[in-house]
């Protein structure tokens, strides 16, 4: 893991009178009865120290988009700032696969092999399955067999919502690397005949190392916001418990996305600024301070209105990639950290905030002090064919572990005489994600 640069606060264990003394063993009487060691908590913080982004190859243009429907390029830029959006053409590019390869870059990029990640934390809004979790195949894949690992649903928002959660997780002593993904293949949901939705939306996956250390800094301060009366301005209304998947669902187009377009735009302009002001205020930071913000890649015009204009923070301080990119979701913002970090535009000291909106309704904003040198550090052959070799290797155990799982099907069950043994092979789909598509 990269050194953390800052100094570090002198954090040693308070020894107060009574800690110090009843943890002598030699020093008690037989009289006095053992007490737990007194021990000051150590602070802990949380550092972003990896980060990895990957989309697919294929590129559909704003030119490519007025072939299918009635728009253009035009009407596209001025009124999104999107020009191009990669998508998944190839079907075994899913939100997992794209997930292993940029967590992959991540913990490589951190240094730190998966076995040690204590928790995958997968945002998605298009997850392979409704169960089991897209962080479950993330985590076989990688081989992060200490991890747990579960999805979590807060639409745009989430990869925001998923840092509050590990950083919540590492504060609390229960993990000391959390790996937070957002990652998605919006293509599947987009209805393609649907001109106000298609054009906005792109498909690719983003992902950070989240570490604990006793170096101040890290993410300082969270704000996550609701409001479920717009649930309905975006969503996929079939599929779920509410309308499950019939005929007529998929008929009438109910399994795409729908959006009230300038509902969710007001809202936007409002939150993103809000919430922004919100984290600010709890890091102790004011807005001029700020050095750099990465906000959701949903729309040029959204970013204007809300971060430069209300809060003033100039151009030069924010982000922005969705010309190339379009609105990916929950990986919008680690894919522009990424590629802010490769433009130079982050360094150690660097005042940061992330801010999202999304479906549900929901919006959250992080700010960070962040502290994790940002040079690119040129791996030898020896750590690369290692972590080539545990990524086969968690692949070759996985297929173990199904295959053991399989031999159980079909062997006789001692405790059920005259059951007929399975003859299907379970394995087909998961398997195929720890091998062949994980491969870069
Ligand atoms: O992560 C959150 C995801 N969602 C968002 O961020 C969406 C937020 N909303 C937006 O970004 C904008 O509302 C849109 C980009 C979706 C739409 O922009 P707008 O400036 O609000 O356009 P509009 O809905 O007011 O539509 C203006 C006109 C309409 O025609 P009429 O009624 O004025 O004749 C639309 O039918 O533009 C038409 N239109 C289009 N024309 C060409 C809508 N979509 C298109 C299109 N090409 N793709």
């Amino acid at each position: 893991m990269p050194e953390i640069k800052q100094t570090p606060v002198a954090n040693e264990p308070a020894s107060n009178g009574a800690g110090s003394h009843s943890n002598d063993a030699n020093q008690s009487t037989p009289k006095e009865r053992p007490v737990a060691p007194s021990v000051a908590p150590r602070a802990r913080y949380a550092h972003i120290v990896g980060w990895g982004r990957h989309v697919p190859e294929k590129v559909i243009t704003n030119h490519d988009l007025a072939q299918i429907v009635d728009t253009s390029d035009e009407w596209i830029r001025s009124r999104t700032g999107i020009a191009e959006r990669h998508v998944a053409a190839d079907p075994k590019e899913t939100s997992a696969s794209l997930a292993v390869i940029a967590a992959r870059r991540a913990l490589e990029v951190a240094d730190v092999p998966a076995s040690k990640v204590d928790l995958i934390i997968c945002a998605t809004t298009t997850p392979e399955y409704a169960f089991p979790a897209t962080a479950c195949l993330i985590q076989d894949a990688l081989g992060a067999s200490n991890a747990g690992a579960f999805d979590l649903s807060a639409a745009c928002s989430g990869f925001v919502y998923a840092l509050a959660m590990a950083r919540g997780q590492i504060m609390a002593g229960d993990a000391e690397y959390v790996l937070v993904i957002g990652t998605e293949t919006l293509s599947r949901i987009v209805d393609w005949t649907d001109r106000e939705t298609c054009i906005l939306f792109g498909d690719g996956a983003g992902a950070v190392l989240v570490a604990a250390s006793e170096v101040p800094g890290g993410i300082l301060a969270v704000d996550l916001g609701s409001d479920g009366s717009g649930g309905n301005t975006l969503i996929v209304p079939a599929g779920g418990s509410a309308m499950s998947t019939s005929l007529e669902t998929v008929s009438s187009g109910m399994h795409y996305l729908k959006m009230d377009g300038k509902a969710v735009f007001r809202f936007a302009t409002r939150v993103m600024a809000a919430s922004t002001r919100k984290v600010l205020e709890r890091a102790g930071y004011t807005t001029d301070e700020v050095d750099l913000v990465v906000p959701h890649q949903a729309n040029i015009r959204i970013i204007q209105n809300s971060v430069l204009n209300q809060l003033k923070i100039p151009a030069e301080k924010v982000f922005v990639n969705l010309e190339k990119y379009g609105n990916t979701s929950t990986a919008s913002i680690p894919i522009a950290l990424c590629e802010a970090i490769e433009a130079g535009k982050l360094k150690p000291g660097y005042k940061v905030v992330f801010v999202g909106f999304g479906a549900g309704l929901t919006w959250a904003a992080c700010a960070i002090d962040w502290r994790t040198p940002v040079e690119k550090q040129a791996a030898g052959w020896w750590k690369n064919t290692r972590r080539q070799a545990t990524y086969s290797a968690a692949a070759a155990r996985s297929m173990w572990k199904r295959a053991v799982r399989w031999v159980y099907e079909v062997l006789p069950d001692p405790e059920t005489p005259g059951r007929e043994p399975s003859k299907e092979t379970p394995e087909a789909p998961v398997k195929e994600l720890a091998g062949e598509r994980t491969k870069e």
